[in-house]
């Protein structure tokens, strides 16, 4: 489902519009997946295998355009896409469908500017009001900024999955598995 527009002024004064990226955002969405998995190895891919073009992310956006739960709460600033949220069912099955994931990022220029809880913020109440129960992720387990925000924004710790990712140089972090349940 395509998102209301917000219009929001970060603690820093920059202006940023909040609303779900379209099919002609396609191509300015894909540069900011690269850029923030180039940023930080916190997202879950290497820069260069963010390789989905623009035709497959414009495809993939009227999708979740057309969906009654699934959406994406984008950030842009002057036209610049500076943020990327949104839910995805975990499955598509009737036993699942209570249950909507997590995933964000931010460019590093805008980090820590308040924008973060602004976006989970907007996610978690579209999320209960699109009819999801509850909203799950998964987070590197030394990613202190992110575990904070999800925190604090309602997000229990339930579990870990050890040695989830293996960087490049050999070395793995775990996954922290964090769940918020509405109305608990
Ligand atoms: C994680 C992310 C979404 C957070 O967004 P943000 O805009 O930077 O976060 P905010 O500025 O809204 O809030 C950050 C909070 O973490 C706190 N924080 C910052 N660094 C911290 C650290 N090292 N340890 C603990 N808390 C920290 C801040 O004080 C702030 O808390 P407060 O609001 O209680 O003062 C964003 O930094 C990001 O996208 N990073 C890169 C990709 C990523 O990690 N994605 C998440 C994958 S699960």
């Amino acid at each position: 489902m395509l998102i209301k527009e917000k219009r929001v002024v970060l603690r820093d004064g920059s202006e940023i519009t909040l609303r779900s990226a379209v099919a002609e955002d396609a191509e300015e969405l894909c540069r900011h997946r690269k850029q923030t998995s180039s940023e930080t190895y916190f997202m879950a891919r290497y820069p260069e295998e963010c390789e989905e073009d623009a035709e497959r992310t414009r495809n993939k956006l009227n999708v979740v355009a057309e969906d009654e739960k699934e959406f994406m709460v984008t950030a842009f600033c002057g036209g610049k896409v500076v943020g990327d949220a949104g839910i995805g069912k975990i499955r598509n099955h009737i036993k699942y469908l209570h249950r909507g994931y997590m995933g964000i990022s931010i460019c590093e220029e805008f980090c820590g500017r308040g924008l973060g809880r602004i976006m989970v913020e907007a996610v978690l109440e579209q999320a209960k009001s699109n009819g999801f129960e509850q909203v799950e992720l998964g987070v590197f387990s030394d990613n202190y900024r992110a575990i904070h925000l999800y925190e604090s924004c309602g997000f229990s710790r339930t579990g870990v999955i050890p040695r989830a990712f293996k960087l490049k140089d050999g070395t793995y972090r775990d996954e922290i598995q964090m769940v918020v349940v509405f109305g608990q």
